[in-house]
């Protein structure tokens, strides 16, 4: 098995019209792209890292910003380099998906009639390619950019949230307790605000109903991970030996995680009025009302299956990612108290700190906005975003890249390539602005949700959920790591998204 890519030739048409570029094999002895040497069958899985960025950065620094390789018999290509990234995701013909096997409820014949409208069988945003993913985005990016479902803006519900935590908060501070579990705290207001945007209820947090369905879905993901690994590559296998490879237990937390989602479309379609949009789901319930074309991805059942997988594609997508960073700003800035400072006086110096922190104060915040674009570089939530795929051969800086590549884009390595940051292990926000600081600049080399025609449909939400949680947290409470918890220093917890291992903190009240 060949572990390089195919060096592009360049032949002369016999009939002299026209130079055509043939991608084919390299002929030996030729100038091949180095890559890891794998093992038949089994690729290059022996030699990966349980953390697959670290693995993947260390062959950027070997063999280069395009690396191929093999995990089991599927050939992948790593990008370490932003300007090429840049450059491939911007194409329709690198922007296929893998198939993500995330499909376990269908029929066979649902299975026959998905690949023959759409080439394969997947439902939702993320794993899909062609006319349903780009009527599915179209229709998710309106919804969302043009949000004003119920009365509530998307800064004011986000708010409700950030409220809660705070008194939540509030109540360790009170007790002189350390907070323990941040993570959760977290992932249940950050859940909370997703679930109100796309079905419209609202739950406080400490509701057995929330914390039952994060849970469940924590736990489903969490399993999936741990589990899915080689499933993911070799699936047939799982479905030959359903219980020897785990494929049965994955199965079933597989529909537990969706069952979460069915409930609330279910009880959607039950109450909907066209006259009281309240929700993304009745914005699609009308949607599926008004379409004909028995061929669209809003047609009936089908339209059905999609809305339920849209919904997971929101929650997998945002929770876990969103948390991790407002995770990773507070560890970080109650670990470094002079960041915690500046941070503190840019906020008093913007609201007074007799009222809070609003996205309208955002761009008067510059030092804000560079401490938020180094923990997106230094943490790297997403160290290797979602892969796509190749629809057909391509030639990439003359190597060829196969149809059916899948391809991993290294973020970790980009915001850590020393070449680029010069001290790329050290936290120093003010790489992120001028020389005076008072300005924020921009890096091309910190691509924190994706770039090109797959890029995060999240982004705003994602950015304002951030912004309004840290700012305000931080307008409340000074903080500070707690020296009798658990010190690991900045090392990662490995799931869905980078997170520090855990740690506790100590809170103060800074209003009072
Ligand atoms: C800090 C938070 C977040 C980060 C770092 C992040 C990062 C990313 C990245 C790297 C991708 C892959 C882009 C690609 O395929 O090239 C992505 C895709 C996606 N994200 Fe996010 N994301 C975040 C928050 C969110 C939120 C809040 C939502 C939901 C509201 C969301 C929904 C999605 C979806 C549906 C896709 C797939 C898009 C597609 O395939 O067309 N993400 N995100």
């Amino acid at each position: 098995m060949s572990l390089t890519l195919a060096k592009v030739h360049h032949h002369r048409h016999s009939n002299n019209q026209s130079e055509l570029a043939i991608l084919s094999e390299p002929k030996s002895g030729e100038a091949r792209l180095s890559s890891p040497r794998g093992l038949p069958l089994l690729g290059n899985i022996l030699q990966m890292d349980k953390a697959l960025h670290m693995t993947f950065s260390k062959w950027a620094k070997i063999y280069g910003p395009v690396v191929q390789a093999h995990l089991a018999t599927t050939r992948i290509a790593i990008i370490s380099d932003h300007v090429i990234l840049r450059k491939i995701f911007a194409q329709t013909e690198y922007s296929g998906r893998p198939d993500f096997h995330s499909d376990m409820t269908s029929t066979p014949a649902e299975i026959a009639e998905m690949k023959k409208l759409y080439g394969k069988s997947a439902y939702g945003l993320s794993p899909t390619e062609g006319k349903i993913w780009e009527e599915l985005r179209r229709f998710t990016l309106r919804q969302l950019r043009d949000f004003g479902f119920g009365k509530q803006s998307m800064e004011e519900l986000i708010m409700v949230e950030v409220a809660e935590l705070i008194e939540h908060l509030k109540r360790f501070e009170v007790g002189r307790k350390p907070v323990t579990d941040l993570k959760e705290m977290s992932i249940l207001a950050v859940a909370n605000s997703l679930r109100v945007i796309v079905a419209g209820k609202r739950y406080r947090h400490d509701d057995p109903e929330l914390l039952n369905f994060t849970r469940t879905a924590e736990k489903a993901l969490q399993d999936l991970l741990e589990n899915a690994g080689l499933l993911f590559f070799v699936p047939w296998l799982g479905k030959s030996f359903p219980r020897l490879t785990g494929y049965a237990k994955l199965k079933e937390r597989g529909l537990e995680f969706l069952d979460s989602f069915q409930k609330p479309v279910k009880e959607h379609l039950e109450t909907y009025s066209p006259e009281n949009i309240r929700d993304f789901i009745d914005a699609y319930i009308k949607e599926m009302k008004t379409v004909t074309d028995p061929d669209s991805p809003f047609y009936g059942k089908r339209g059905e299956k999609n809305l339920e997988a849209i919904f997971g594609d929101f929650y997998i997508g945002g929770t876990d990612t969103t948390t991790s960073m407002i995770v990773w700003m507070v560890f970080i800035l109650s670990k470094f108290s002079e960041y915690q400072e500046q941070f503190q006086n840019e906020i008093k110096s913007v609201t007074g700190n007799n009222r809070a922190c609003q996205l309208s104060d955002k761009s008067s915040m510059p030092f804000t906005e560079a401490l938020t674009a180094e923990t997106f570089r230094f943490a790297t939530v997403s160290p290797f975003g979602l892969q796509h795929r190749t629809t057909s051969d391509q030639e990439l800086n003359g190597f060829l890249i196969r149809k059916d590549t899948l391809i991993f884009p290294n973020y970790y390595f980009m915001h850590h390539d020393p070449a680029i940051w010069g001290d790329p292990e050290t936290f120093r926000p003010s790489r992120f602005l001028d020389k005076e600081r008072k300005t924020f600049v921009k890096n091309p080399a910190l691509i924190a949700f994706g770039t090109g025609r797959r890029v995060c449909i999240g982004e705003s939400f994602a950015r304002d959920s951030i912004f309004l949680f840290v700012t305000n947290l931080f307008q409340r409470f000074s903080i500070a790591i707690d020296k009798n918890g658990p010190d690991n220093g900045f090392a990662t917890e490995t799931g869905f998204a980078l997170v520090p291992k855990p740690f506790h903190i100590l809170l103060k009240d800074r209003l009072e």
